[in-house]
């Protein structure tokens, strides 16, 4: 039985005053920094990074040392026991106890969940697979406040890769749970929004169309949230090229978009965005990075300081029943108790949201 912390798996697992509490808390920190220099004196964030990373890893050790605390970690599992073969479980329950909080990005969707099983500290996902990303999120809500001023009555297209883009699927169950938000999908046929995200944004009662076309979208949007397309979630270098380049977001696509209207990305970019669009007034994909900082800072001192914690596994396990999900972490850590949650012959996944039939 692991012990309760307050981990962030899923924003979505705290409620919408939580996440306005920590952004209020970046807005201040963005403005008054030397106010917490010294909160987090003492304390160690681990930095655990199966997969490639430049901002989280480092904007997450940048809010740690800026906070008075110090960090561990590696940024290269070959270079740690993990070449050797080391469980998630056993990485997790030896680096938990060096440290205060843990930040786990893991190519394996559900692994940060899993992390958090064992982990004797709280966890951060800092993106598992294909599947979340709370702390991208955070960074654009706070980016939202800072640039539109506000997280509701948003025109919001997403464009590129919106199937394995992690990013996208925590930022639309995020601003779907603000009020009066409308979302313009735009992708190829392939690289839709997984059912399981428009599931949700129909459950807020909010409005979505999914189009083919960005330079249709673009006049009507008050926000373009571009995304790279994720080579490296395709099971071949052909399948990806087939999409690779379909949207690119360049000078003269910006013409057609309102005076008002904002480019994010969470980066990196490969030729979504051409170099010419970075000296548009719009384009705030840099400085978005930049909050990643003063966001992190708000997020890190908050989980530190909380006593209460979230429960674990709330779902139930079905004899013979596995996640279809290959990458799902339950398939790579056969340790892992299998867990579902909802009722009937369709149950989800608790690690990674996959659907799975019972029947
Ligand atoms: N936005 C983001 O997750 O960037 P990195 O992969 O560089 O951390």
């Amino acid at each position: 039985m692991s012990k309760s912390f307050q981990h962030l798996i899923d924003l979505n697992d705290y409620p919408i005053p939580w996440w306005n509490k920590i952004i209020k808390l970046g807005h201040d920190i963005k403005n008054n920094p030397h106010k917490y220099s010294d909160v987090c004196k003492g304390k160690i964030m681990a930095t655990l990074f199966y997969e490639p990373s430049t901002r989280t890893q480092m904007s997450f050790q940048t809010a740690m040392i800026r906070l008075g605390g110090n960090i561990i970690g590696f940024d290269n599992p070959t270079s740690s026991s993990v070449f050797k073969g080391e469980s998630l479980k056993d990485t997790t329950k030896v680096i938990s106890s060096y440290s205060d909080v843990l930040v786990i990005r893991h190519p394996s969707e559900g692994a940060a969940k899993a992390a958090s099983l064992t982990s004797d500290c709280p966890v951060i996902n800092a993106g598992d697979g294909g599947h979340l990303h709370p702390t991208q999120t955070l960074t654009d809500l706070l980016t939202l406040v800072e640039e539109k001023g506000r997280l509701h009555n948003l025109v919001v297209g997403l464009c590129g890769d919106l199937k394995n883009g992690r990013t996208v699927h925590s930022l639309c169950k995020a601003l779907s749970c603000y009020p009066n938000n409308q979302f313009v999908l735009i992708s190829t046929e392939d690289l839709k929004l997984p059912a399981y995200v428009k599931d949700v944004l129909t459950v807020n009662n909010c409005k979505f169309t999914e189009v083919l076309s960005l330079d249709e979208a673009i006049s009507e949007l008050d926000v373009l949230y571009m995304t790279r397309i994720q080579k490296e979630r395709f099971p071949s270098i052909e399948e990806y090229l087939a999409e690779k380049n379909t949207y690119i977001l360049d000078r003269k696509k910006m013409l057609n978009a309102p005076r008002d209207m904002i480019v994010l990305h969470p980066l990196p970019r490969v030729e979504e965005i051409t170099v010419e669009v970075d000296d548009d007034e719009r384009a705030l994909y840099f400085k978005q990075a930049e909050y990643g900082v003063y966001i992190r800072m708000a997020l890190i001192d908050t989980i530190l300081k909380s006593k209460k914690g979230l429960q674990n596994l709330v779902g139930q396990t079905y004899l013979g029943v596995s996640c279809s999900n290959q990458r799902c972490i339950t398939n790579s850590e056969h340790y892992l108790p299998k867990s579902f949650s909802g009722i009937g012959d369709i149950v989800e996944c608790e690690y990674c949201d996959e659907r799975v039939l019972l029947k």
